[in-house]
């Protein structure tokens, strides 16, 4: 929505330097700078500003793009919110493309719910600590819970007078309408046309959004009345959808993201008890069953997620459900159990900051870990609760959505429990190719997002997916360095252009890339790494940015794994182009085995069936031929 034009001012004056110190202090280094990660702990700075590029890499994170990605990064901000914070910086005004009557309407009538919610939120802080009912009722219940001044503070914590229309009569005074009130859901409208304040006599739990407006309040009760719920809460408004937040990430996120993981706790009380025990990476589904949107909101800013609850049966219900979720949406997952009886509001309150740490860090277990335990005790003696076990395990596995990571996870699980791994594949398979039909039922025409089989491992076994992600990575970093070096007496972007022609890359940021140096090439332009930074979609800058880094290197796994010891790049750059290339070959030649293999199953004729095979043994001779050149090690 935000004009073409805009974009383009805020970009020719945003400064990369200016804008990142803003966040953190920055140290120069010869042309560049250097500084701490804002994204990791670590003691020697990984993270380095070119402005000559415009751009930043932290190495430690992985992270780099341009300035908007920065603030997107740090600040968890959309990339429009990130154009408007720039915008307002650099004092560019905002054209908005034209909207629709209807969408303008639409984003005013939100500003005016987020207008109100702030007022009635002061409002609930004011009452709690300067009414007397307030201070009586609701600031010494939070005292007695052992929550401070700057917990209270920090979380906004309010309180709501014991009358129908307090908050109603007061906003109207003050010029709010009916009508939003009504539609932020502070008030409510009964048929009859009578109508009440939601909050009464309760504490109010302000939930913030990323921005830290407010969207929403919890409200507990403090009296024992038998037939009134514990919490009441903000139903879903305009500007409030409860499946898509999650308590106290506003306040946790730069936590989460600094300590590159997440606790996920049950409750309002649980995260704050949890920040004033020191632990500030902590959010709440807030007693609503965790969702994929709300997994998708923490990979905005962590991969890890340690989900924590009570030790009770529902407890661990609730684990076992939030572990699939966040390995589905994939997160990797461990499970901390507390003692039963206590949750992480009890818990922490018993113990000092470091002792609760030590404590967290003794008894997180990973999620196998946590399934085997749980499931099998003593599954060493009892062959039926080994198979239950396991199928609890497996099932676990097959919702990863990455196959390498559930290939990992398999190792482990044989390790664990002492089986061999083809028999676990073989489950594992078994509910993969289930889930496809399953898929395949509900949906027939969409493409599978399932992909499988899982083929057995064999210790030579080459990782196939792992070398085409990496082929990939490597031929567009080739080409974003080194496009105009000569190889095999032509430009190296020609000779890749020219031997790469049969099979489309997997990796879509990778694969837009790789297209558009085709199509400027045919077209006879040249294309660097400035042209996809300043065009490119912000996934492609990122990659780009993360890839023309002088600072690469082959991480030693990789080089242990397949061979690969690059010694002086701009001296072998022949070299690297042509082994390159024959990777590249030898993954097309997989391709054609594939396809031929299907050819061979479903032969008709003695003479198809003679034919096929020729070309299988061709294949495979040139395969090895290949494999052997490259030093690699191919299965049987
Ligand atoms: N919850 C709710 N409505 C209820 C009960 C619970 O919305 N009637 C939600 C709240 O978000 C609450 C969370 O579920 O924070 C966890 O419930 P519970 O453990 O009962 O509440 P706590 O916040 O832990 O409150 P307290 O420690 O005061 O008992
Ligand atoms: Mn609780």
């Amino acid at each position: 929505m935000i004009s073409r034009d805009t974009i383009d001012e805020i970009k020719s004056r945003m400064d990369i330097v200016d804008v990142i110190s803003d966040f953190i202090s920055l140290k120069r280094s010869g042309q560049n700078y250097k500084a701490l990660s804002p994204f990791n702990n670590e003691k020697t700075p990984s993270f380095y500003v070119v402005p000559s590029k415009g751009i930043f890499k932290d190495f430690s994170s992985g992270k780099g793009g341009d300035a908007i990605t920065f603030v997107m990064e740090h600040e968890g901000m959309s990339y429009t919110e990130a154009l408007r914070f720039l915008a307002k910086k650099y004092g560019v005004e905002i054209k908005e493309t034209v909207v629709a009557k209807e969408e303008q309407e639409a984003l005013s009538a939100r500003d005016s719910l987020y207008i109100v919610m702030n007022f009635a939120k002061d409002h609930y802080k004011d009452l709690l600590v300067n009414h007397e009912e307030g201070q009586s009722i609701g600031l010494s219940y939070f005292r007695e819970r052992g929550f401070h001044d700057r917990s209270i503070e920090k979380f906004e914590l309010g309180y709501a007078l014991n009358e129908w229309n307090h908050l109603e009569e007061l906003a109207l005074s003050k010029g709010y309408s009916q009508e939003v009130l009504e539609k932020s859901g502070l008030v409510i409208r009964k048929d009859e046309g009578k109508h009440y304040d939601r909050f009464r006599g309760r504490v109010i739990f302000p939930v913030h959004n990323l921005a830290g407006k407010i969207i929403a309040f919890g409200a507990r009760i403090l009296t024992k009345e038998k037939d009134q719920p514990k919490y009441i809460n903000s139903p879903e408004t305009e500007i409030y959808h409860k499946s898509n937040v999650l308590y106290g990430m506003y306040q946790a996120k730069n936590a989460i993201r600094k300590e590159d993981f997440c606790f996920l706790v049950e409750g309002y009380t649980d995260v704050i008890s949890m920040h004033q025990a020191g632990i500030e990476n902590a959010v709440a589904s807030s007693g609503t069953a965790l969702t994929e949107e709300q997994i998708k909101l923490i990979k905005r800013f962590t991969d890890n997620v340690t989900v924590l609850f009570d030790g009770d049966a529902a407890g661990i219900k609730a684990a076992l459900r939030g572990i699939d979720l966040v390995l589905k949406g994939g997160l990797n997952v461990r499970v901390l159990l507390l003692p039963d009886g206590d949750d992480p509001d009890s818990f922490s309150k018993k113990y000092s900051s470091t002792e609760l740490k030590e404590y967290f860090q003794k008894n997180t277990k990973d999620f196998i870990s946590f399934k085997i335990d749980l499931y099998a005790a003593d599954a060493s003696r009892d062959p039926i609760k080994k198979a239950e076990a396991i199928r609890e395990i497996i099932s676990s596995i097959a919702v990863i959505p990455d196959p390498i990571k559930r290939s990992v996870y398999i190792q482990e699980t044989s390790a664990l429990l002492k089986i061999q791994e083809t028999v676990l594949l073989t489950e594992l398979n078994k509910m993969l190719i289930g889930e496809r039909k399953k898929l395949q039922q509900e949906q027939p025409q969409e493409g599978l997002s399932v992909d499988f089989p899982v083929e057995p491992p064999a210790s030579t076994r080459l990782d196939t997916a792992g070398m085409v992600q990496m082929q990939e990575r490597e031929t567009i970093r080739l080409l974003l360095n080194y496009s105009e070096s000569a190889v095999e007496e032509q430009k190296l972007i020609h000779y890749m252009l020219q031997e790469m022609d049969e099979v489309a890359f997997t990796n879509p940021v990778f694969n837009e890339i790789f297209e558009t140096f085709k199509r400027m090439s045919n077209a006879g332009q040249e294309v660097d790494e400035l042209y996809f930074l300043e065009n490119g979609s912000q996934e492609v800058k990122t990659t780009v940015a993360d890839l023309m880094t002088s600072r690469y290197h082959t991480s030693p796994h990789w080089s242990e794994k397949y061979h690969i010891y690059f010694p002086h790049e701009k001296e072998v750059i022949h070299d690297m182009a042509y082994s390159n290339v024959l990777r590249y070959k030898f993954r097309a030649i997989q391709k054609l085995m594939e396809e031929n293999l299907q050819k061979i199953k479903l032969a008709v004729s003695e003479e198809d069936l003679d034919n096929y095979l020729t070309i299988h043994e061709q294949l495979k001779n040139a395969e090895r031929e290949i494999a052997a050149t490259l030093g690699i090690v191919v299965a049987k």
